[in-house]
């Protein structure tokens, strides 16, 4: 099978199509063939040498997919071969197979086609393990999402809103992005590149602040965030793009009862993305079937121009997702 592989940690062009034999399947996974796979910031990461796999994973790139089961484990009951898929996989998504657990598989929402299910799981996944059940939002709360137009920042607007009633506030780099980022359910967006988001917010919550904020800048913006919580808030950290080290008011954290937490997916066990996926096909996957939650496709890509697609991520262009195409005529036959 053909695979993207990178030679050395540097830019785009260290990526090259080579040949490979399919992966080996491990107890309770399934080869998936794969149709199309997301383009996520941590491939660029990963790429770069800055975000190393875990030991157990796969060092291939590529965080999702979407395809035909082709075979699966002994001891796996569902999918069986023949079933279409979309899946948060733990690395390899950058191949024309890909062994998954199976319980990271979840069926293709009603209407979609390969690439829009592969625009799904890893900024759903994120979002979802970060704003539900890290940061807890409940019904009615607020949030603020920082870089709106992320495939992430999407999912999270979108979950919020649509499933917690919630009044979301989102950041982004350009009056275009703020415009999507209404669009997509946030009552205000905010350009950060001309406007002092903190400043802004305050005025928008009448001085209240927000309950949540999902961020992936940290840095300078960690002690802003807090400052910016209602009593009781949440910071959820899921990258620190603007620096690893922060300096903090804890004298606030302790007399507001705050809290700063993060996370990142890819080292969780198969049990705990499981359990993610299942509430995603229960409570997400309806609402994508029926219209009320949308992914937005940037740009398709084919997968020997991998480079192109990097390059747009990058660049910051981006609005919602990149999709790698790896078998057209896949794509074009579809889930059926
Ligand atoms: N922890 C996890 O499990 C996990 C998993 C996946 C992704 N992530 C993180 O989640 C974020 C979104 O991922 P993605 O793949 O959806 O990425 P993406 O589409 O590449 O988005 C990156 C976003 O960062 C925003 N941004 C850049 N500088 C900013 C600033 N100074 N203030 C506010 N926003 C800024 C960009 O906004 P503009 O273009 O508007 O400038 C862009 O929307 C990334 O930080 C990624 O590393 C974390």
């Amino acid at each position: 099978m053909k695979r993207i592989e990178v030679l050395q940690a540097g830019g785009p062009e260290q990526m090259v199509l080579a040949e490979a034999p399919e992966p080996a399947l491990r107890p309770g996974e399934v080869l998936v063939r794969v149709a199309a796979a997301g383009v996520n910031r941590p491939d660029v990461q990963q790429r770069r040498g800055l975000y190393p796999p875990p030991p157990e994973a796969s060092p291939i790139l590529g965080l999702d997919v979407a395809g035909v089961v082709a075979r699966t484990a002994d001891d796996v009951t569902w999918p069986p071969p023949g079933t279409p898929v979309c899946a948060l996989v733990n690395g390899g998504g950058y191949a024309e197979s890909c062994a998954v657990p199976a319980v990271q598989c979840m069926p293709i929402p009603n209407g979609f086609g390969f690439v829009e299910a592969a625009s799904l799981p890893e900024v759903f996944f994120t979002a979802w393990n970060n704003v539900i059940m890290l940061g807890r939002l409940a019904e009615g709360e607020s949030l603020l999402v920082q870089g709106g137009t992320s495939g992430v920042g999407l999912a999270a607007i979108q979950i919020a809103t649509q499933l917690r009633g919630s009044t979301v506030y989102a950041t982004a780099g350009s009056a275009e992005k703020c415009r999507v980022c209404l669009d997509y359910g946030a009552a205000a967006a905010i350009d950060y590149r001309t406007e002092d988001f903190c400043a802004r917010l305050r005025e928008l919550t009448q001085g209240r602040g927000v309950d949540v904020v999902l961020d992936g800048q940290a840095g300078p913006y960690t002690d802003k965030e807090l400052g910016l919580l209602a009593p009781d808030g949440r910071v959820v950290l899921i990258a620190s793009h603007l620096g690893a080290m922060a300096e903090v008011n804890v004298r606030d954290i302790v007399r507001r009862r705050l809290t700063l937490t993060g996370s990142t997916l890819r080292p969780r066990p198969p049990a705990y993305k499981g359990r993610i996926a299942r509430a995603l096909v229960e409570e997400v996957w309806p609402l994508l079937a029926d219209g009320r939650i949308r992914t937005r496709i940037h740009a398709t890509v084919p997968l020997a121009e991998v480079a192109a697609a990097h390059g747009m991520l990058e660049a910051g262009e981006q609005i919602g997702k990149v999709v790698l195409i790896v078998d057209p005529a896949l794509v074009t036959a579809g889930p059926g």
